[in-house]
This record gives C-alpha cells, structure tokens and sequence, in this order.
C-alpha cells in the first residue's frame, strides 16, 4: 500500500494532539556517509540526531533546527568493543543495549546494572548513550556514573583530528565517537534521591549529579570522608525541588552511603532475567528525500507499507493517519505516559516522540498486529504473543476506559516474547511506565500471568525443531 504526504492534512481522521509535530519548524535531513561526514555537520551547527528523544521535545518546545545528522547506521557509533584496556562504548549505542551487551556484563556489570536503572524501557530502549551525556542535562544519569569511572570521551573535530576530554569538561558543538571506560575498578551509584541530588563512587572519585549547574566531580582520598571535598564545590542549586541546605545534607548522606557500599565491594548485581544478547539499535541511514519529504517503505504488521512523508513527521501521525490504525493512542505526547507505545524490532517504542523515518527498514508492530491471524501463524510469532495477551486482558477484565491498553498489551507482549516466565518484578519494571488512570495494575499483573502460562504451555506442547 502506497500513501502520499496529503493524507495526514485530514484533520478529521487524526487528533490535533497527534499533529503536533506540524508545530516544528521544517529542517534538512543528512544522510552522513562517514563520521567525517558527521562531525564536519555537527560542527557546522547542525543537530545531532542519536534516538532523538531529547531532540523531538526540544523541537516541539519551540526550538529550531536548520539540518539535522542522523547518528543510525554510523558503525563506530553503535559500537561496544575492547581497546588496549579499556571498553569502548560508541555514543549512538542505547541504554538497552548498555544493559544487555555481553562484554559490558562481562567486564563492568556495574554499568550493566545501574543503565537497567535508566527511564523506563522505552527510554531504554530508544535513549542512547551519547544522546543523554550531550544533553548536557545535570539531572541525567550517564554522566556522574561515567564520570566516577573515570572515563575518557571521545569526540571527532572536523579536520578529523580526536578531542579526548572526562565527562566534566564535555561540551556540545562537536560530534561525540564514544567513551572508553576502564576495565577495572566499580561504580557504587545511589540515585534514590533525585531530583534532589544523585551519587556516584567510583575506585578514586565521585560525582554529583542533580544539585549544581554541572556535575561535580571530587576526587577521594583515603582516610577522609569527602565533607572538604563537597565544601569546596560551593553552594548546590536551590531551587523548587530542595534548599541548597537540604541538597547539602543529602549530597553528605548519600556519599558516605555510596563510599561504605564501594568500600565492601558492593556493586549491583546483573539481573539474570535479562536477555543475554544486546538488543535495540538506533537502526540504519534515513530513506532518500528531500528537505520537505522523505520516502518511507515501512514493514508494518508483516506488510510493506510506503508512504511520503515530511522529514518532521512522527511515527504515530504516520500510523493514524497515513496507515489508518487508530489503535495506537496519543496520551502525554512527551514519551511519558506510554499510550503511543509500538513495538519497534519487537520493543516498546514512544511513537509520539519517534520520527517516521527512524522507522524505516524495521518491523513495526501496532495493537492491529494481532487481527485476523491466519491459523498459519507460528504459535510463538510476535502477533501471536500479542493476540495471547489480548486475550489475557479480556479474560481478566484488566481494562476499563480501554485508552491505555493498546500501549499496555504490546509492552507486556514485547516482555513475554523476551522474558518467557517473568517474575512480578520484571512485568513491574516493564509496565510501570504505561500509565493505567482505571486499573490499578493488578488486573493487568494477572492477565500477563495468565498469557505467560499460555504460552509456555503451548510452548511445551508444540517445541520449537532444533536449528
Ligand atoms: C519519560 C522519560 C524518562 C527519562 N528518564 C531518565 C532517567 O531516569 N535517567 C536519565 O539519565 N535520563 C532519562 N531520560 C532522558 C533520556 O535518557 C534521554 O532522553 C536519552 O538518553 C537521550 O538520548 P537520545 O539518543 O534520545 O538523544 P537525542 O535526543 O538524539 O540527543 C540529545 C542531545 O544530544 C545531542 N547528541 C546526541 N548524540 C550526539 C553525539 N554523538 N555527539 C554530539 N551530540 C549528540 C543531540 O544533538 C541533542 O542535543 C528520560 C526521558 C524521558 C522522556
Ligand atoms: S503519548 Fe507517547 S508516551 Fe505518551
Ligand atoms: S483502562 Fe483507562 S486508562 Fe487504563
């Protein structure tokens, strides 16, 4: 099925929330070649696109970008690698795959573990490593974890000569490869107290995140408890969410915390329900077009499906309205509230805060996924977990106003088709950022029960023949 441009102008067909990307100013798209490439256009002021979470949201707040340089299908970037002692992580790699890369969980399973901690599992899914420490935002979690390690970044100047800096001193205006972590030591961090201040010990230094303009780094000497150190960074933020009194009692609190913890050797331990193999990429190159309109050739439900559409389009007005499936919701428009949710190579994906064109090329699967399968369908396909799920629901009645369930039921398909036999605190983890205002989330608890018992019993009934 072929659509053009025209057909998300009905405003009929689509909700004005939806269309909110008509309120972002119209930019060029690159399709760098190179990291050359790359670099020489963020250093010329064009926006570097990684997952685009932050980038969508600044966008929609009024700000405006002349061209924008996708980071998708630059292979260095999505790199997790060993280099002569240190680890390697390219800066368009996502937090999911942080969490699930086997080298990552073989040498620093303290970063593994504390990126599981990041947003939720779209942010994860999508968010990428660069994309949060470039965003130079002190509330971000990268940074003070990083910056504790004692990583090294790595940014790439337009002569194509290499910029290292520590996670303090980054600065934006330059295209960032990636960050090399040391192999050895471990990172104790405390972020339970956020907005108000996050903690971070590493082996010789910590870092603070939340509660100054900047991450504050200090570095640890044995035999003191760092009370000199915090002293001498000054006043921390006062502002709306703490005093700068209170920031400073929990900043003392929560480094002694951390330092006992990192003293005894805790660092938190890898989940062994995560899946073992690295999963979600910021997928490949944007589809060719022009500066208004690229041409998009989506697999959407098991069918190709192309359409035109302008370069600031969202994955879910592209859905609604070009596509017409109507069952992908817009709630927060902010990647939030997880209404819009798809599954993106079979995960959750925020639509509304997902450019149609980061979508090209993979499998894309809405809550329509699951009508009319025909009996062909391997039992254990992604449409046949979600109609399993779906049908969970209405067993267990775990719906009432019904608005979030379509985002609910792909997370919890997306989850079972990872996770066969979850326990409560992974379907927790997994669905706590799909806002459900009716339920209460215990009904929905029992109906991904019910659909994981189903399909693993179909599971044991009808095994899969070896490879
Ligand atoms: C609901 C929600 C919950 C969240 N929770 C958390 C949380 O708990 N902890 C946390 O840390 N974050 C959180 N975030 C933020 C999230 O982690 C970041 O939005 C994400 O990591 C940004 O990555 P991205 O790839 O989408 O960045 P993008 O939007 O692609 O880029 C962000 C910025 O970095 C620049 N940039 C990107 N890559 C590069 C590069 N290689 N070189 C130079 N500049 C670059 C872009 O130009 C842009 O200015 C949350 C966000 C949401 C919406
Ligand atoms: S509408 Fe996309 S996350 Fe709320
Ligand atoms: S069923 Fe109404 S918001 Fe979830």
């Amino acid at each position: 099925m072929t659509v053009g441009p025209e057909a998300a102008t009905d405003a009929s067909t689509s909700g004005l929330i939806s269309r909110s990307h008509l309120g972002i100013e119209p930019f060029a798209l690159a399709r760098p070649a190179s990291l050359d490439d790359a670099a020489a256009g963020v250093a010329n002021g064009a926006w570097a696109h990684a997952g685009g979470i932050d980038v969508a949201q600044r966008l929609r707040n009024g700000e405006s970008a002349e061209s924008m340089v996708p980071l998708g299908g630059l292979k260095t970037l999505s790199e997790i690698s060993l280099r002569d002692g240190v680890l390697f992580i390219g800066a368009a790699v996502t937090h999911a795959q942080i969490e699930t890369d086997p080298l990552v969980r073989a040498h620093r399973p303290d970063l593994a573990a504390a990126w599981r901690t990041i947003g939720n599992v779209r942010i994860r899914a999508t968010g990428t490593i660069g994309g949060n420490l470039m965003s130079l935002d002190v509330g971000y979690d990268a940074a003070p974890i990083l910056a504790a390690a004692g990583a090294e970044m790595i940014f790439l100047e337009p002569d194509g000569s290499e910029r290292r800096c520590s996670v303090a001193d980054r600065a934006a205006g330059r295209l960032l490869v990636g960050c090399e972590v040391p192999l050895e030591g471990h990172v104790v961090y405390d972020r339970s107290l956020k907005p108000v201040a996050s903690v971070a010990v590493g082996d010789r230094r910590a870092a603070i995140g939340c509660a100054y303009r900047e991450i504050k780094v200090i570095e640890l000497e044995a035999g003191t408890d760092g009370a000199a150190a915090l002293d001498a960074l000054g006043e921390p933020l006062d502002d709306a969410n703490a005093s700068a009194v209170y920031r400073r009692r929990v900043i003392g609190v929560l480094l002694r915390r951390c330092r006992q913890a990192h003293a005894m050797g805790d660092a938190d331990a890898v989940d062994p329900q995560m899946p073992t193999t690295p999963i979600a990429t910021t997928g490949g190159q944007p589809p060719a077009g022009d500066a208004n309109s690229v041409g998009l050739e989506l697999h959407l439900n098991g069918s190709p499906f192309e359409a035109a559409a302008p370069v600031s389009e969202m994955l879910v007005e592209t859905i609604r309205t070009r596509a017409g499936l109507g069952g992908t919701r817009v709630g927060c428009d902010q990647a939030v509230c997880g209404a819009c949710t798809v599954l993106v190579d079979g995960l959750p994906t925020a639509s509304c805060s997902t450019f149609a064109w980061q979508a090209a090329g993979r499998e894309i699967h809405t809550i329509e996924t699951a009508n009319a399968l025909p009996d062909t369908e391997p039992a254990r396909s992604l449409p046949a977990v979600v109609r399993e799920v779906q049908q969970a629901f209405a067993k267990t009645s775990a719906f009432q106003c019904g608005y979030c369930t379509p985002g609910l039921i792909l997370t919890a398909s997306s989850l079972l088709a990872h996770h066969p036999d979850p326990d409560r605190s992974t379907m927790v983890d997994w669905l706590d950022s799909n806002m459900c205002r009716c339920t209460g989330y215990l009904m929905v608890i029992e109906a991904v029960e019910a659909a994981g018992a189903a399909l693993r019993e179909r599971a044991d009934a009808h095994p899969e023949p070896a490879t």
